[in-house]
């Protein structure tokens, strides 16, 4: 009798809960896969790559993400296109996002970030990486990492994109990718308040697809992974057109990765050679053939630019058109279905065998082939940087308001209608805690843009992240959601009690 009333307060509980905690969570590693940090559940990412006016648009005024009403237009279209995830190559750190990712989070959107920019002195030479890696280069590095480290649908870092691809970056380069990641896992254990996954996105090339993979992955001993990619990203083009995975050459693919120990994904997909794209590919890369090697992928690319990728085209005066290919990616996104975490172990169970040993990281060799490792790294070039902490503030969620989250320009569907701008608007999905204490201690307290909402614990209990009334309403504090959960403890064990 007892246990089956409990068995129905926990249920209660449990449901009164998961209505209440719509937080966007951290994402973290399990072995090969990545998971949601709360439900441990799998999370495949679909998503897109992000980059209007390519990365040469970041200057000193202005990066994807420092614009929140040019936010709202593409986190709106990105929420029409149904990803969960977007990837950026370059941000300028010393900008403020707060506003950009505050709504991209209430979007459920998570953010893969590149740490390196085209900028000078913001990344390596491939050739000649020793005439780039200096403490300046660093001190970039840890400034994007400790700037967005905040913020929890930061899902991790690329250390670097297809900085080996050739003959000479594979002969001068490797060692040097594991430096760098070597500082940002270091300077995140000393300073920030979570180790963000740090990865790296390949060049699909033949000649190192499986060994420079191999290398980045493995560590130098049986207790440290310090040098190590957290999850591994390869940029592919192989599928064009009307394709099977044999006939694409995913197979091989598959075949190369299966063993990873850490999540590999698709850091850019979506040949363009025959047009409109049809996306097929997504089918493949969501069937257990391959979601049990692959998490997902990034669709290269959101805005249309000279080399013809585009899903939406962006005019001079803000206004953004759908074309074609925008449709087709919606339509194959929409029908994907993931697997859990109870499914995706049987697949890897019957496919791999046991998986404790699949997901095993192995230590180095001292060899890989088509890559050379010897070259020496000049050893602490960031030591100071570790030790003080580099000089910026960590970003932090802020409260919107209606208005922020309205869309101010004009947006064309596929056959070039204005869509009802009354309709045009980011939708929250997530609440987003902007009550959050500062957990880093190095940080100097800048809350500039904070915007700290006037809440006190526990009292405000009862906003509804849709409202439309009050601007203080859209995003309840931590301490509400926790007053509440209580509050129906209470109520149900007194009704137990009551009935018993
Ligand atoms: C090395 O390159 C050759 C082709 O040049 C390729 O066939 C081979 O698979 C590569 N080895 C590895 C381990 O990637
Ligand atoms: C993956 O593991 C299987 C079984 O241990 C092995 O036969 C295969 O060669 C491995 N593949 C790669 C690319 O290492
Ligand atoms: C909403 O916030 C923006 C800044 O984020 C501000 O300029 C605007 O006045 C606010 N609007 C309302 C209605 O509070
Ligand atoms: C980030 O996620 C953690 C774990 O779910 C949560 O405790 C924390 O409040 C979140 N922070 C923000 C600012 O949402
Ligand atoms: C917070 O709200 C209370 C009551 O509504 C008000 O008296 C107080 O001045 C507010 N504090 C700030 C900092 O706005």
């Amino acid at each position: 009798m007892w246990n089956k009333r409990l068995r129905n307060t926990l249920f209660l509980i449990y449901l009164l809960n998961s209505y209440c905690s719509a937080y966007i969570h951290p994402i973290e590693i399990q072995g090969k896969k990545f998971v949601d940090s709360v439900t441990k559940e799998p999370f495949f990412i679909k998503g897109v790559d992000y980059q209007p006016g390519g990365s040469s648009e970041v200057n000193a005024k202005s990066d994807p993400l420092s614009d929140p009403s040019i936010c709202a237009r593409d986190i709106y279209m990105f929420q029409q296109l149904g990803i969960n995830t977007i990837r950026i190559y370059s941000i300028n750190p010393d900008l403020n996002h707060d506003a950009c990712m505050t709504m991209l989070a209430a979007a459920g959107i998570y953010l893969l970030l590149d740490v390196n920019s085209p900028l000078p002195n913001q990344h390596l030479n491939r050739y000649e990486p020793w005439t780039t890696y200096n403490e300046g280069y660093i001190n970039h590095v840890l400034k994007v990492t400790h700037k967005f480290s905040f913020y929890n649908n930061t899902l991790g870092f690329f250390a670097g994109n297809e900085i080996v691809n050739d003959k000479k970056s594979s002969k001068n380069a490797p060692p040097y990718i594991k430096s760098v990641i070597n500082d940002m896992k270091t300077y995140s254990r000393k300073h920030l308040p979570r180790n963000i996954p740090i990865g790296y996105s390949a060049a699909d090339d033949l000649n190192y697809r499986i060994s420079l993979a191999k290398y980045l992955e493995c560590s130098e001993s049986s207790t440290s992974s310090d040098y190590s990619v957290d999850f591994y990203g390869i940029n592919s083009y192989q599928w064009c057109g009307q394709q099977t995975i044999k006939t694409s050459g995913y197979d091989k693919l598959v075949e190369a990765y299966q063993n990873y120990s850490r999540p590999v994904l698709f850091s850019e997909f979506g040949c363009n050679l025959i047009l409109p794209r049809q996306f097929e590919e997504i089918k493949a890369l969501f069937s257990p053939d391959m979601y049990s090697t692959f998490s997902g992928g990034l669709v290269y690319e959101y805005s249309q630019e000279p080399n013809n990728y585009g899903l939406v085209m962006l005019s001079a005066d803000g206004s953004a058109m759908m074309l074609s290919d925008f449709d087709m990616l919606k339509k194959q996104y929409a029908n994907t279905i993931t697997p859990n975490a109870k499914e995706l172990e049987n697949i890897w169970a019957q496919k791999l065998g046991k998986q404790s040993e699949v997901n095993k990281q192995p230590l180095c060799k001292a060899k890989y082939d088509n890559l050379s490792i010897e070259t020496k790294v000049a050893k602490g070039l960031a030591t100071k940087l570790i030790a003080n902490g580099v000089k910026i503030d960590q970003g932090r969620y802020i409260q919107l308001n209606e208005s922020d989250l309205q869309v101010q320009y004009e947006i064309y569907d596929l056959s070039g209608k204005q869509i009802d701008p009354s309709l045009t608007k980011v939708k929250v999905t997530h609440k987003v805690d902007t009550n959050s204490e500062d957990d880093d201690s190095s940080s100097k307290g800048n809350k500039l843009g904070a915007g700290t909402p006037n809440q006190s614990q526990g009292t405000s209990s009862n906003s509804n992240t849709n409202s439309n009334s009050n601007s203080n309403s859209r995003q309840k504090s931590a301490g509400s959601i926790h007053g509440f959960s209580y509050f129906a403890l209470i109520i149900t064990l007194l009704f137990q009690i009551y009935n018993s």
